[in-house]
C-alpha cells in the first residue's frame, strides 16, 4: 500500500516539477520574499529529485510564545509539503519535557528526517541517540544541539555576527573612537536564554566590539553586569527582561542624574520587556539606545515609533529554504557539503562552516547564513520590498 502512495505521489511529484523548477528566492534585499507558492516554487530546485519525495518529515519548533518560531515553522511546513513530503509539525511550549515527548511521537511515527530546534540544547541527547538508532538523520535547526553524535548539519545564521552587528551599530550611533576618553557613555547589557546555545553567541559578538571600549572606560557598566550569565535571560521571556531592568533602573539611576545612553538586547522579545521598563521606570530625559533581534511586530512598531533603534533581520524563509535543500539531498542518500549552496542556487548569502561550531561531540557542520540590520530608515527597503512584510497602515506586519 506504501510503496502504491510512494509510487502515485513520485508520478505527481514529477509532474509538478517541470511546473515549477526556477532558482531560489529570498537572501539578502534584493529579493523578493515568497509567499507560500512562491516559496514552493523556487525552493525546488536543488534537491527534488523524485526518490525523495513522499517522505515524512517531523519538525520540532521551541514555542509559540516566541513570535519568529510561528513563522520558522509555517515555511518549514510549506517547503517540505511543496516537495511532496508529509510533515509533522510540533510546538513545545518552551517546556524541555515536552520537546522530549513531542520528537519521542515524531521518532514513533517513523518520520524520515527530524528538523528540531532546541528549546535547551543540552537536553535532547537521549531522544535524539534514539532517532540514530532508527536511522533518522536529524537537522539542528537554528540552536546548536549538544552532546549528541545524531546531528548531521547546522542551519542558522551566523550568531557571532549577530551580536557583533549590534555592537557596532552603538559604536557607530554614539560616533566611539577608541583612543577618544573625553566622554564616557553608560550602558547595559540584556542577553538571552542560557539554555540556548546560541545565547552566548550573540552576546560574544556584541562583547567583541564593545569590550575595547569598556576597558578604555569609555563606555560604562553602571549595574557592574558585564558576564553572560549576570545578564541573561531565562526563556528569552520578556517579563523577565522588564523585572530586571527596573530592578537595574531602580538601583542604579534613580537618582535622576545617572543616564542611561544604551541598552543592548539580544533580540527583539527582551527588547520589548526592556523598552517598556524603561518607559515606565527611566528618569532620564534621553532616549536610550536600544537593540534587538528577529524583527518582531511590536518591535519594529517601536522602531518606527522611535522607542527601539534597531533590530537585527533575519530572513528565515530563506533558513527554510536551505533546511528543505540540505533535507532532501539527505533524503536522496546524498551527503551535501559546500557545493549544495552553488547547485542550490539560492539568491541567499550562505556560508559553509565545518570549524565554529562544536556540539561536544565533534564539529557539526554548517550552513550559515547573513543577518542585517534595520532601522527606522531601511524597514521599507529590507523589509517590504523583499516582501517579508506588508505595511498595515504605518506599521509593519510579516508575511507569515
Ligand atoms: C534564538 C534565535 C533568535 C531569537 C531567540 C529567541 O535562538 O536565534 O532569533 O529568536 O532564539 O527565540
Amino acid at each position: 500500500m506504501k510503496k502504491l502512495i510512494a509510487a502515485v505521489l513520485a508520478c505527481m511529484m514529477t509532474a509538478s516539477m517541470v511546473a515549477c523548477s526556477n532558482g531560489s528566492t529570498g537572501g539578502q534585499s534584493s529579493a523578493a520574499a515568497p509567499s507560500s507558492e512562491a516559496a514552493l516554487d523556487a525552493a525546488g530546485s536543488a534537491a527534488s529529485t523524485p526518490a525523495a519525495g513522499g517522505k515524512k518529515v517531523g519538525i520540532s519548533m521551541p514555542t509559540k510564545s516566541l513570535e519568529r518560531w510561528n513563522r520558522d515553522g509555517s515555511y518549514l511546513e510549506d517547503q517540505f509539503e511543496g516537495k511532496g513530503c508529509s510533515v509533522e509539525l510540533t510546538y513545545s511550549d518552551n517546556k524541555i519535557d515536552q520537546q522530549v515527548k513531542d520528537i519521542e511521537n515524531l521518532i514513533a511515527d517513523k518520520v524520515d528526517l527530524l528538523v528540531v530546534a532546541a528549546i535547551d540544547g543540552d537536553s535532547l541527547s537521549n531522544v535524539l541517540n534514539t532517532a540514530k538508532s532508527a536511522n533518522i538523520p536529524v537537522i539542528s535547526y537554528d540552536r546548536l544541539i549538544m552532546n549528541t553524535d545524531a546531528i548531521s548539519y547546522y542551519v542558522s545564521f551566523d550568531n557571532f555576527k549577530v551580536g557583533q552587528l549590534q555592537g557596532q551599530f552603538v559604536v557607530d550611533q554614539l560616533g566611539l573612537k577608541p583612543d577618544d576618553k573625553s566622554k564616557s557613555y553608560n550602558i547595559e547589557f540584556t542577553a538571552g536564554d542560557p539554555a540556548d546555545n546560541n545565547a552566548t553567541f550573540f552576546f560574544n559578538g556584541a562583547m567583541d566590539v564593545l569590550k575595547p571600549y569598556i576597558d578604555a572606560g569609555i563606555l560604562k557598566v553602571p549595574s557592574g553586569q558585564k558576564t553572560f550569565q549576570q545578564v541573561a535571560t531565562q526563556s528569552w521571556d520578556t517579563k523577565n527582561a522588564m523585572n530586571r531592568m527596573q530592578n537595574i533602573l531602580g538601583s542604579y539611576y534613580s537618582n535622576g542624574k545617572t543616564t542611561l545612553d544604551v541598552a543592548l538586547c539580544s533580540n527583539d522579545s527582551t527588547a520589548l520587556g526592556v523598552t517598556q521598563a524603561i518607559g515606565s521606570d527611566y528618569m532620564g530625559s534621553n532616549t536610550p539606545i536600544i537593540t534587538g533581534q528577529d524583527g518582531d511586530e511590536a518591535n519594529l512598531a517601536n522602531i518606527i515609533d522611535g522607542k527601539q533603534s534597531m533590530t537585527v533581520y533575519k530572513a528565515v524563509a530563506n533558513e527554510a529554504v536551505a533546511t528543505l535543500d540540505i533535507g532532501m539531498a539527505m533524503l536522496d542518500g546524498q551527503k551535501p557539503d559546500e557545493s549544495l549552496i552553488k547547485s542550490a542556487g539560492w539568491k541567499f548569502d550562505c556560508s559553509y562552516d565545518t570549524k565554529s561550531y562544536d556540539n561536544k561531540k565533534g564539529i557539526v557542520p554548517s550552513y550559515l547564513l547573513v543577518p542585517t540590520v534595520v532601522t527606522k530608515d531601511n524597514i521599507q527597503k529590507e523589509l517590504v520590498d523583499t516582501g517579508y512584510y506588508t505595511m498595515d497602515g504605518k506599521y509593519p506586519k510579516a508575511k507569515k
